[in-house]
């Protein structure tokens, strides 16, 4: 049986492939997948999860909406990179899998409370949902194994000189989650950067029939705004190498470091300063992803598609 897990995301195109990868792949037991407000509202994000649990055959995984918006201040959404919907470019039909009523706090919650063992929470958009969790239901703490979530950096931002994007959308609840008693690594965009979704890894999802298609035209759209907005060649597939660290740890190799989460800069707001070298003297309190085992990366993804692809 895999490591239990619970995905917490904003679907999104690079969530997207996290979904597939983290019900399909062994060494993961999908037991949840939670939405937050993040690429786009919450609808847009709950609908897509839906889509894309649809389109992949994912039955069993309950999906539950969760926060419409940061901890404080506006939301402010991706639409630039991932559309509109959310996630531009493949047509899909109307989903046939639904939500559960429970709000996603809740049913993270009682997940928790019922899983015989501790369990791993993946976020992979804004910390909302989380850092609510830790604060409604603090004992919860001690039935989470640790939390691997894709966000920040050690080096620069993408929406803001020194923030990424998940973390600067609720810069609150990620200091929560930090401070929260839970083992925390950070997946953040000098690891995802090196997950470049390259012309050759396009053809390897193309040859996986339908879903492998639609992963394809996702990563089509997703590589334009990514040539149009940064200049990239290739689009980085940030989400699922936060799945990647809990499926095989040798995929994403970490280093133990002191990490904050800056609140008042005024230039600054939202940045992860990453001690990487010890200048504040502070113990490390998490884990920072610095290194991607790049082919067996994909190997991993493509596989989980290709499993789900033969369903
Ligand atoms: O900065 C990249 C992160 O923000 C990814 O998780 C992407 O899906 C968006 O949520
Ligand atoms: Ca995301």
């Amino acid at each position: 049986m895999g490591t239990p897990v619970i995905l917490d995301c904003d679907p999104g195109h690079d969530d997207a492939i996290a979904i597939l990868l983290a019900a399909a792949d062994p060494a993961v037991d999908l037991l949840a997948i939670t939405t937050v407000a993040g690429n786009q509202t919450l609808d847009k994000t709950t609908l897509n999860a839906r889509r894309v649990c649809t389109v992949a055959g994912i039955t069993g995984v309950p999906i539950a909406a969760g926060c419409a918006g940061p901890l404080s201040g506006p939301l402010r959404v991706a639409a630039d990179v991932h559309g509109e919907s959310g996630l531009d470019g493949p047509a899909f039909g109307p989903p046939t899998v639904e939500v559960v009523g429970e709000h996603a706090v809740e049913l993270i919650h009682r997940v928790l409370a019922t899983h015989p063992e501790p369990v791993t929470l993946v976020p992979t958009g804004p910390l909302t949902n989380i850092a609510t969790l830790l604060g409604r239901y603090p004992g919860d703490a001690a039935r989470i194994r640790e939390i691997v979530l894709m966000g920040g950096s050690t080096g620069r931002g993408n929406v803001r000189p020194y923030a990424e994007f998940n973390i600067l959308t609720d810069p609150e609840a990620a200091a929560a989650v930090l401070g929260g008693g839970v083992p925390v690594t950070f997946c953040g965009l000098n690891v995802t950067h090196q997950a470049l979704v390259t012309p050759e890894v396009v053809a390897r999802f193309t040859g996986l029939s339908e879903l492998g298609r639609v992963c394809a035209e996702l990563m089509t759209f997703f590589g334009a705004t990514y040539r149009r907005i940064w200049g990239f060649p290739a689009p980085p597939l940030h989400d699922p190498v936060a799945v990647a660290r809990v499926i095989d740890p040798d995929l994403v190799w970490c280093v133990e470091a002191y990490v904050e989460i800056e609140l008042r800069g005024e230039h600054t707001r939202g940045a992860t300063v990453v001690d990487l070298h010890s200048y504040l003297g502070r113990p490390a309190n998490a884990r920072v992803a610095t290194t991607l085992d790049v082919p067996g990366f994909w190997d991993r993804v493509i596989a989980a598609v290709s499993r789900l692809s033969s369903r």
